[in-house]
């Protein structure tokens, strides 16, 4: 806790903010591989929930990383800070009475574990994108799996950096066998199954 920082309570509550909203605020969090789908699929459920007339936002690490997060590189370091920026904004998103979706590697159990003990019991939804490196590789849509082999970028994740698999995530897609349409349909199961959606 900072010096000489005192904590200033707000004339509305957070409870209140999702009242006007007719919605109850959550995060779900991607976590997985570069190419194992993430963007897609948190884009796809974003646009589902949109269409439905829920309040959502979504944010993406490669988009994140041109404004919030562009003075951070890839060592363990920076992509803890990287983890530990989107986990705040992502809460005060939520407070906001969003639903909020986070698209980022986020390849240390730590750094998820902490994104998820900011928010209330049963806001976290880690959504674990369990796509193949072979299948991700393989796809290699911007060309970075092939330079990372090539050696000329490093602390590339899967190739030359860790990537932590989650342990008890709250849902597990594969996008090498499932579509997106199976992904999305999975999400919303479990959003109107906790009671987090209602249509
Ligand atoms: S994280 O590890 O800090 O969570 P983040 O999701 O923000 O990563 O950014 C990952 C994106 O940055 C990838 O989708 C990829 O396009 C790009 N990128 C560039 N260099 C690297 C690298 N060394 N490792 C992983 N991703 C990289």
């Amino acid at each position: 806790m900072p010096d000489n920082i005192v904590w200033h309570d707000h004339k509305i509550t957070r409870a209140e903010r999702t009242v006007n909203k007719h919605q109850k605020p959550c995060l779900l969090w991607f976590t997985g591989l570069s190419g194992s789908g993430k963007s897609t699929i948190a884009n796809a459920l974003d646009l589902a929930l949109h269409n439905r007339g829920y309040h959502t936002f979504l944010l993406d690490g490669d988009n994140v990383r041109h404004g919030l997060c562009k003075d951070l590189g890839f060592t363990d370091d920076d992509r803890v800070e990287n983890i530990r920026r989107i986990g705040e904004v992502s809460k005060l998103f939520t407070d906001a009475g969003l639903i909020v979706l986070s698209a980022f590697i986020s390849p240390f159990n730590s750094d998820r574990l902490l994104v998820r003990n900011l928010l209330p019991a049963g806001e976290f939804i880690e959504v674990f994108m369990d796509t193949p490196l072979e299948a991700c590789e393989s796809r290699d849509p911007k060309g970075l799996y092939q330079k990372a082999r090539e050696g000329t970028i490093t602390n590339f994740t899967g190739i030359d950096s860790p990537y932590e698999t989650p342990e008890r995530p709250e849902l597990r897609l594969d996008t090498a066998v499932m579509s997106v349409d199976q992904c999305v349909g999975q999400l919303m199961a479990y959003l109107l199954e906790r009671g987090l959606i209602t249509q």
